[in-house]
């Protein structure tokens, strides 16, 4: 879609990869509206951006729904419409499954995928409403298609997100909405700092110590791809309109072996009618809704 003049709404907007998506979106001639719980990470953005009146910094947990609807009227009362939006406010504990308490799975899931539903049923009918057509990105990551041991809580809940997508754009494209997961790998950014954000209610956790460890031991994102680069991908994933945005080509082997693991596990004799293929394609196009 032609993009200058036209709004964004990026959640987590303020630090790491959704900076950088905000970066490239304003970079293309957008209004961007950021929206994260901190304040400080507000503060550095607004100022890192510098984009003026083409930025509203907005102080957001995407888990409050009476919040979301008013971040949502405030973009619109500084913007008019919003027509992207992306919804990226993530958070991770990563650990074994059997140390995670209900706290940790409820932190996590309540942010990385609650928060995405939150921006969906906010965002969707505002954008439907409009009539100038729209993009929706959710930021899952490579670990929603290559999952790891250790990660179940996060992996789960980001191939959540991307499942939402599947299933969101066959049904929206046709009514101008378009849907893609961004499955990052690695990326320079402050993710690990999330649980200072970890609301005093679901502190409970199996992860003290490992979270310790992985504190003391920084990060090592440095290895990976900037902000700013993850950020021109998503631009151009949304100008190409692609279902899965993704950007680090290491992780093609394990795409691969869990593409054909889920092929070779499909033992069905296929029937001789050829109409399945149309029927059961990836993205289930000519289901009725
Ligand atoms: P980050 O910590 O630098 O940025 C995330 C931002 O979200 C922070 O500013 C934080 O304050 C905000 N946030 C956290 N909880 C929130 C809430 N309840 N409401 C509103 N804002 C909230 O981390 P990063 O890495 O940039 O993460 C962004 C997204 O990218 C997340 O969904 C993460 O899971 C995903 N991701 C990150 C990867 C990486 O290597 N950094 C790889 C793959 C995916």
């Amino acid at each position: 879609q032609d993009l200058p003049g036209k709004t964004a709404f990026v959640t987590g907007g303020a630090s790491g990869i959704g900076l950088g998506i905000a970066k490239a979106l304003l970079g293309a001639g957008m209004n961007v509206a950021i929206a994260d719980i901190r304040q400080d990470h507000l503060d550095d953005a607004a100022a890192e951006l510098d984009g003026g009146d083409k930025v509203l910094a907005l102080q957001l947990d995407v888990t409050d729904r009476a919040a979301f609807a008013a971040a949502a009227d405030a973009t619109e009362a500084k913007f008019g419409k919003i027509h992207i939006l992306c919804n990226n406010a993530g958070v991770a504990v990563v650990g074994p499954t059997d140390m995670a308490t209900f706290a940790d799975w409820d932190w996590v899931m309540g942010v990385n995928v609650g928060g995405t539903i939150n921006g969906i049923v906010t965002m969707l009918p505002r954008m439907l409403k409009h009539g100038e057509g729209g993009h929706i990105v959710n930021t899952a990551s490579m670990s929603a298609l290559v999952p790891a041991p250790g990660t179940t809580i996060y992996s789960s809940g980001k191939a959540a997100v991307t499942s939402m997508m599947e299933c969101m754009r066959p049904e929206l494209e046709s009514r101008g909405i378009v849907c893609s997961a961004f499955c990052p790998g690695a990326v320079q950014s402050n993710i690990a700092e999330a649980g200072r954000t970890r609301p005093d209610a679901l502190a409970e956790t199996g992860y003290a110590e490992a979270d310790k460890g992985r504190q003391a031991g920084g990060s090592f994102f440095h290895l990976y791809q900037t902000k700013e680069e993850v950020g021109e991908r998503v631009l151009t994933g949304i100008l190409n309109d692609e279902l899965y945005i993704l950007t680090h080509a290491e992780f093609l082997i394990g795409v691969q072996e869990r593409g054909e693991a889920t092929t070779a596990a499909v033992q069905v004799q296929l029937p001789e009618n050829e109409e399945y293929k149309n029927t059961f394609g990836v993205l289930f196009r000519n289901s009725a809704i």
